[in-house]
């Protein structure tokens, strides 16, 4: 009875399969998770989901850019993903005469793709190195293994074959560093922008939107990789021709009904379903809360400038947009675990896990150490948001601080010349990155704004030495903003970083006193050592005793629970995963519910003509009254069906991925989750959590009749 009761409450919070719960690694699918696929609507075998001889689906899938999801749709290499993964290389590509993000672009034929910077990543396979990185840990402390991880990693890593075309290994750790995977992927570099809806399609809801159902938003664009002549990767060049695929998907036009079975596949950035509670009460009383002002802060004064001038706008659009999707996030994550009482269930669980650990010396002292460890970084936990979130967060400030390299090489004895020439090469590089995307009037406001925050909400005795007084003396009161906002204005006036001439004449004799004297970079160094010096050690000796801890807790868990541990999957950390679930309606709250997909009449609900975020072009509305929906109609619906939901599991990092029906045809693109689920990083809910995607019907709308770009859709193999 003990028992059972026992295995109850941790089934609870166990991370094994519970209704759709689960992140799988493709090549791993155990015969329980595969039958259960099948049982739900799976039409494939194995070897078609996952296979190093035959072609199969992972081969269709890819890493799109930094830390996105695409799959590849023709034969000639055209990718799918979502708007807000190609927005960077969207508004790089634009300017206000070709304002391609507010406008839109199609290339018709192939010479009016555009080049990117972005790369994208073929996974070719996976193999199992835990052998090789525990034979190379053994008798190793765990600071040592911390120390040594990066360089046995690159040993294993650099005996990859084939480098010069392309392959690269990466090492993975599974399950706490229990288990250790090699990943080696094909990296593709010449990546051209085919398409894109104008931003009011593709960002439609904007961030009032964002993490939320219903939704109706065009969330895709389309790109295309190219390879040599010779079938290889390739820098961008004209003679590059499009790439010839192992595998692509073929588009269904069926459509979506509720119940449905649909597959993810793709890259998840990360999850923590394993957090203890002392993690948890970090992340809702201080990491959380501190992100999300601070980010307040500078969201308000960028705003400010974009909506005045488009230009500014799409020198900041990018930057904006990913700090106002994690401010949202970060924001909703701490409601729903405190809504979900995740706190009290993980201490429920630990408790029951020190009753099992008893007398069992690997284990019996985990969680005491947890709360030790985590009690002797809490006093901290602050200032690092404050420093990250807050002074970095002003451009002039972050970027002032990469200069530190300068300074230190120039107040080196004996430095040699080459080391000095290194040095300035890269604080020019880094300079020229930061003019482009700078925005004086919001920067200045920020600095001013958070630094001020910092006085405000830092212990005393962590301020940097003497900063705080000497701003007091030289421009009054810390508690009026008008003291912060004239300094901040004295920065930006005398700073040498953002004035060329000043800039060049210091470049071509540099000196450390100069750069010193400098008032921003006396600033970014003031706070940015201060951090360095007393707490960074501090949070690395933190994070490394964390690990250790997690390694130790996951293998007792894995202990206790025999029977569980072959339904288990490791915590997401951008390798490939599959997972599955079904279409679904939820109920959000009490009295309402949530259906299963939108359509174009509550497009036309939302739009406000000329806002911000609800806007639309006029040719969409003028299309949509006519309800001119060609073949991309749902005949049950009698509407264009615009975006769905499902039970799957998935987070950032997933953005852009392929939904698949049980035939392995793309029925849509994964693009968000649920904010009534938004604690999914920590904990699944199987009753709330629900992946937002976009219907490929309605992508290809679009494509075809908000675009015309025919030439798209016939590259596409369509099912009917
Ligand atoms: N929440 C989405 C994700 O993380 C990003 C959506 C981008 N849209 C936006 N309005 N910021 O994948």
């Amino acid at each position: 009875m003990k028992k059972l009761l026992l295995l109850l409450v941790l089934s609870g919070v166990l991370t094994t399969t519970r209704a759709d719960e689960g992140m799988w690694l493709p090549m791993l699918l155990g015969k329980q998770v595969y039958n259960d696929m099948v049982k739900k609507g799976l039409k494939l075998s194995k070897e078609q989901l996952y296979s190093i001889n035959k072609a199969s689906i992972k081969d269709a899938i890819i890493i799109f850019g930094g830390g996105c999801t695409g799959e590849i749709v023709s034969n000639q290499g055209l990718i799918f993903t979502n708007h807000h993964c190609g927005y960077g290389a969207i508004a790089a590509a634009s300017d206000v005469q070709h304002n391609y993000l507010r406008d839109g672009f199609y290339a018709y034929n192939k010479d009016q793709e555009i080049p990117t910077k972005l790369t994208v990543q073929f996974l070719d396979r996976i193999v199992d190195v835990s052998k090789e990185v525990e034979t190379a840990f053994k008798g190793m402390s765990w600071d040592d293994r911390v120390k040594n991880r990066q360089e046995i990693y690159k040993n294993i890593t650099d005996k990859v074959a084939d480098k010069e075309n392309g392959m690269s290994g990466r090492i993975y750790s599974m399950f706490n560093d229990n288990q250790y995977l090699m990943f080696v992927y094909k990296i593709y570099r010449d990546i051209r922008l085919v398409g894109t809806p104008p931003e009011s399609v593709g960002k439609f809801g904007g961030d009032t939107d964002n993490w939320e159902w219903p939704r109706h938003t065009g969330d895709f664009s389309v790109f295309r990789v190219y390879m040599s002549k010779d079938g290889k990767p390739d820098e961008y060049s004209i003679e590059n021709v499009p790439l010839k695929p192992k595998y692509f998907l073929p588009v269904s036009l069926k459509g979506v009904k509720d119940g449905d079975f649909a597959m993810i596949f793709g890259y998840p950035g990360g999850t923590n379903r394993y957090e203890t509670s002392y993690g948890i009460k970090l992340k809702n009383d201080i990491d959380n809360p501190s992100l999300v002002a601070l980010r307040a802060i500078r969201l308000k004064y960028m705003h400010e400038q974009m909506i005045k001038d488009p230009a500014v706008k799409l020198k900041l659009a990018s930057n904006y947009a990913s700090v106002a999707n994690y401010w949202k996030f970060f924001d909703g994550e701490t409601k729903q675990l405190k809504k979900f009482h995740t706190y009290d269930q993980k201490q429920q669980y630990e408790k029951d896990f020190s009753k099992w650990a008893k007398g069992k010396p690997d284990y019996e002292n985990l969680m005491s150490e947890y709360e030790k460890n985590y009690a002797a970084w809490a006093p901290y936990a602050k200032h690092r948001q404050y420093i990250r979130e807050g002074i970095l967060g002003s451009p002039l400030a972050a970027f002032a601080s990469t200069l530190e390299r300068l300074e230190s090489v120039l107040q080196k004895q004996g430095a040699s010349a080459k080391d000095l020439e290194n040095a300035k090469t890269m604080a020019e590089a880094s300079r020229k990155r930061f003019i482009e995307s700078e925005n004086i009037p919001s920067d200045e406001k920020i600095l001013g704004a958070v630094t001020m925050a910092f006085y405000n909400d830092i212990d005393k005795d962590q301020y940097p030495i003497g900063f705080y007084e000497g701003l007091k003396n030289s421009y009054g009161p810390l508690d009026d903003d008008a003291t912060f906002k004239k300094w901040a204005h004295d920065v930006f006036t005398n700073t040498l970083l953002l004035n060329d001439s000043k800039w060049n004449k210091f470049m071509e004799h540099p000196d450390a006193a100069t750069l010193q004297a400098d008032p921003a970079f006396a600033f970014a160094s003031a706070f940015v050592g201060n951090y360095t010096d007393k707490y960074s050690p501090l949070y690395t000796a933190f994070l490394n005793k964390n690990n250790e801890l997690n390694h130790w807790y996951m293998k007792g868990i894995m202990e206790m629970q025999p029977e569980a541990v072959n339904k288990m999957y490791p915590d997401a950390n951008f390798s490939m995963r599959v997972s599955y679930g079904s279409v679904k309606s939820y109920v959000p709250r009490d009295a309402v519910k949530y259906d299963y997909i939108t359509t174009s009449k509550g497009v036309l609900e939302k739009y406000i003509p000329g806002d911000y975020e609800f806007d639309l072009p006029a040719k969409q509305v003028e299309l949509f009254k006519k309800k001119d929906f060609g073949r991309y109609i749902d005949k049950t619906k009698k509407d264009l069906v615009v975006g769905f939901i499902t039970t799957n599991d998935i987070t950032g990092g997933n953005s852009g991925s392929p939904v698949i029906d049980g035939n392995g045809h793309l029925i849509g693109l994964a693009f968000d989750g649920n904010y009534e689920a938004l604690s999914h990083k920590i904990a699944f809910d199987k009753n709330l959590n629900r992946t937002i995607c976009v219907d490929v019907r309605y992508v290809l709308w679009c494509i075809d009749k908000l675009g015309g770009a025919k030439n798209i859709i016939d590259e596409l193999k369509l099912v009917p």
